[in-house]
């Protein structure tokens, strides 16, 4: 078996995670499912009934609500939540927006939106919490970003470049950090069924649960991975893509969604 690249995460009792766009979709699975394994689970994200509403009657989660476009905010919300728990273990970003969007319908607005909410907004978090891991020589840094990343997919003309640019992050994140003892992953999902998900208007193959989703991810911290991608039944193809010549990649897609 292959090197961890990060230290294995196994036991979740007593982690404290912070968990940015949990009220829904795969953030939210990932909130409930480590806290059946034991972890403190901080939660944020905008809607902040929805967050407490989820907190009440389950021990050990606290809401932390914010919107990741407002630096401000975010430095509020981090400076309580440091206060109340010191720094957390782990971090997820979890935050993301998505409208399909093609070249008739290219919309400045709406690649500003995207980008400010899945890139800039994963940049401001990462401004506070980098500091405090290298201080304490310790962390680990999940981002959630996507197989839209690879290469460029159909209707994905807004959202794909912002998840592109997360996984190349990630990577130079990975190798500025690992050597400080901070641990950094990149999540690529396919298709999970969400609110973000379910404006696509098409048949979306291989889709999981929310809670399928969490325990891939789950798994993959446990191995200690880099990249976890799941489901592997569709993620391996879009990955073996990455290698085929632009000829034949554009005949596929042509043929895939034209
Ligand atoms: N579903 C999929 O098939 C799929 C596939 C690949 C990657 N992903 C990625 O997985 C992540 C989670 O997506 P999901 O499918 O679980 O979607 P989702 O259910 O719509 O969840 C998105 C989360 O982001 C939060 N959020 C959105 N805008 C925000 C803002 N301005 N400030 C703070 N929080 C904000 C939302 O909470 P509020 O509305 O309360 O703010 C919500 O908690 C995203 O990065 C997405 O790109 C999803």
């Amino acid at each position: 078996m292959a090197m961890p690249l990060n230290t294995p995460i196994q036991n979740w009792r007593g982690q404290k995670v912070w968990i940015v766009g949990a009220s829904s979709g795969i953030g939210l699975a990932l909130a409930q499912r480590l806290h059946d394994e034991g972890a403190q689970v901080l939660v944020s994200a905008r809607r902040a009934e929805v967050l407490n509403a989820w907190c009440v009657d389950r021990k050990g989660t606290w809401a932390y609500p914010f919107d990741v476009s407002d630096a401000a905010g975010l430095a509020q919300q981090w400076a309580l939540l440091v206060v109340e728990h010191g720094a957390p273990d782990v971090v997820v970003y979890a935050a993301g927006h998505y409208l399909p969007m093609r070249a008739e319908a290219f919309s400045y607005a709406e690649i500003a939106k995207h980008t400010d909410i899945n890139y800039l907004g994963m940049a401001r978090v990462l401004e506070v919490v980098i500091p405090a891991f290298l201080k304490l020589g310790k962390g680990h840094i999940a981002l959630i970003s996507s197989v839209a990343g690879y290469r460029g997919l159909p209707n994905a003309l807004a959202y794909g470049p912002t998840k592109a640019a997360m996984s190349n992050l990630a990577e130079i994140l990975y190798h500025d950090l690992h050597s400080r003892g901070i641990g950094v992953s990149l999540i690529n999902p396919g298709f999970v069924e969400t609110p973000l998900t379910a404006q696509n208007p098409y048949h979306m193959p291989a889709l999981l649960k929310p809670s399928q989703a969490a325990d891939e991810m789950l798994k993959g911290w446990a191995k200690g991975l880099f990249e976890i991608h799941f489901p592997k039944r569709f993620t391996l193809w879009l990955r073996w893509a990455r290698w085929l010549p632009d000829s034949l990649y554009f005949y596929l897609l042509q043929k895939i969604a034209p």
